[in-house]
């Protein structure tokens, strides 16, 4: 059973005018997928406090897994990409890969994500869109083989014995 915390990027989300439906999402697959909970916030989409809450969680050991919502497209306060990069030690492509690649299959507008994904310490933070239908179809592809992924970070696998 892996920890994970949920952070979502959103100006109005934070204000308390948009209900972060995202986020329940998240948890809802979370929770199927036999992950804890370990902390559900909504911040702005402020660079240095996006970078200061991830690398709290990292530093303080929270959780395994740390998936963001929001922040990913092309207006002018969306840098949650940037500020997970930046407090990332290590950057791991092929997950947002796999996102899009997938998510091309949907809707070509899932070329205009872009979000990161990356490694501080042992955690490993995954940014997903901001509407729900996105985070839903991303979150819902990836869960199964992010176990392995966490499965060594985390210490519990050494090898990769194919599948
Ligand atoms: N990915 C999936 N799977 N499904 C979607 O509907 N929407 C896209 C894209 N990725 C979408 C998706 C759209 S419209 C945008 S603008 C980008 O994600 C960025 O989203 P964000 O600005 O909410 O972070």
């Amino acid at each position: 059973m892996f920890r994970a915390a949920i952070v979502c990027m959103s100006d109005k989300g934070y204000r308390g005018e948009r209900e972060d439906i995202s986020s329940n999402v998240i948890e809802e697959i979370l929770l199927e997928n036999n992950y804890t909970i370990n902390e559900k916030i909504i911040i702005p989409d402020e660079y240095s406090l996006i970078k200061d809450t991830l690398k709290n969680i990292c530093d303080s050991n929270l959780a395994d897994l740390i998936i963001t919502t929001g922040g990913t497209g092309f207006s002018k306060r969306d840098v949650t990409p940037e500020a997970t990069l930046e407090v990332c030690e290590k950057v791991v492509p092929g997950i947002p890969e796999a996102i899009r690649a997938y998510s091309m299959t949907i809707t070509k507008r899932a070329m205009l994500s872009r979000a990161a994904a990356g490694i501080r310490r042992d955690t490993l933070i995954i940014n997903l869109p901001g509407s729900p239908k996105a985070v839903r179809e991303s979150l819902e592809y990836i869960i199964s083989t992010l176990n392995h992924g966490l499965e060594i970070l985390v210490g519990s696998a050494t090898d990769c014995a194919r599948k």
